[in-house]
């Protein structure tokens, strides 16, 4: 049996609840886990006057790999920053990959397998801003840099080929963001001739919005800079179910942390409401980067049978609790009856 040593971030609100399931899901599988859990988000910002203690970051650069949960980031409170974006800018995590395909639910529309690799570590989201005039003019300066645009090009490429896909949207607005998109577009063009299996096309970001709304389908791997992958991945996590489902990871050269795209939805948190699914799928993602393929898609084939048999949370219209459907999941990981199409992205590189 293969042993690892993942760091586990729970965070805020539903956050605990997902991970504490995911958790679940991965103990049952034929792995031996060497866990270790941080503190992380709001909560920890107000017992230990941070939301990122240093302890929690050599916890996740010792770790293979970890599993984020969500954290409450309260606007308007001086001195806080959210600490994911820290973690990803700190840790260099600058691939951010978020798949998208679809499921056999009534929430979901079908045909959809595309995955968004958005830039995480620049961009908008430099969090280089300042106010002048007195605070009657604000600037945020968006930094875009031939280094980081060619990794995250190259990554996307990547993605294409482990997963079988023929072809990369590039989404730029390169015709009004002269400079900064202009040099994303241009290094995409210097690299896709070391790509000749796969086609690079180009799209203008909000065609690309229009698009996924229009005709999803038409898309493999969309690879962008930071806020439009922001953006853009939000709205294609709608088209098969919503944030319940929607998974991710943000990969580096050194580790990765795997994340649900929700946040920490305090309204839903202690209910037990919470749907599952998403840091379930982010857990299989994690179990992919290290190296744990099969494990990995008999916990995708699982979730995947649990939402077909429509065994899911109210917000899939069902009227299981995030245990309730955990505990469906790992039911379904000793059954071998139902095999799901296997088409899913690999992060191994
Ligand atoms: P949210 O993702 O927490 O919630 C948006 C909506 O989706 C809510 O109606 C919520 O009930 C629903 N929802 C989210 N996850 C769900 C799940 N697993 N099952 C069922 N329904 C689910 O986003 P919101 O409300 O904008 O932000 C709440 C807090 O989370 C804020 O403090 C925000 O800063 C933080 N946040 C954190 C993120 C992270 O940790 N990566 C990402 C997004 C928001
Ligand atoms: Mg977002």
């Amino acid at each position: 049996m293969n042993s690892h040593r993942v760091c586990l971030l729970p965070g805020d609100g539903i956050g605990v609840e997902v991970i504490a399931q995911a958790e679940a899901v991965l103990r049952a599988l034929p792995v031996e886990w060497r866990f270790e859990r941080g503190r992380i988000g709001f909560g920890a910002y107000q017992e230990l006057g941070t939301p990122l203690p240093e302890e929690t970051l050599a916890m996740v650069r010792r770790a293979e790999a970890t599993l984020f949960g969500a954290v409450t980031t309260p606007p308007n409170l001086p001195g806080y920053f959210s600490p994911i974006l820290r973690l990803r800018q700190g840790l260099d995590l600058y691939a951010n990959i978020r798949p998208c395909r679809s499921f056999d639910h009534p929430s979901s529309r079908p045909g959809i397998n595309l995955v968004i690799v958005r830039e995480n570590t620049e961009g908008l989201y430099s969090g280089v801003e300042r106010v002048e005039d007195g605070g009657d003019r604000a600037v945020s300066e968006r930094i875009i840099t031939r280094h980081a645009s060619e990794r995250i090009i190259h990554k996307a490429f990547q993605v294409a080929r482990q997963n079988g896909f023929r072809k990369v949207t590039l989404v730029h607005k390169a015709n009004v963001l002269r400079e900064t998109c202009g040099l994303f577009r241009r290094v995409g063009l210097e690299i896709a001739p070391e790509y000749p299996d796969i086609v690079m096309e180009e799209m203008l970001v909000d065609t690309c919005a229009m698009e996924l709304v229009r005709l999803p389908e038409q898309f493999e791997v969309i690879v962008t800079t930071n806020l439009f992958g922001d953006i853009l991945s939000d709205e294609a996590s709608m088209l098969v179910g919503g944030l319940g489902v929607a998974y991710s990871g943000n990969l580096g050269e050194q580790t990765a942390v795997f994340e649900p795209v929700h946040g920490s939805a305090p309204k839903l948190a202690g209910l037990d409401k919470a749907n599952p699914a998403a840091a379930i799928l982010s857990a299989a993602m994690l179990l992919d980067y290290l190296g744990e393929a099969e494990s990995a898609a008999k916990v995708r084939q699982a979730v995947q049978a649990c939402i077909a048999r429509h065994q899911v949370t109210e917000d899939l219209g069902g009227s299981l609790t995030t245990s309730q459907m955990a505990q469906q999941v790992i039911e379904q990981l000793g059954s071998r009856e139902k095999q799901v199409s296997q088409n899913v992205p690999v992060m191994e590189e």
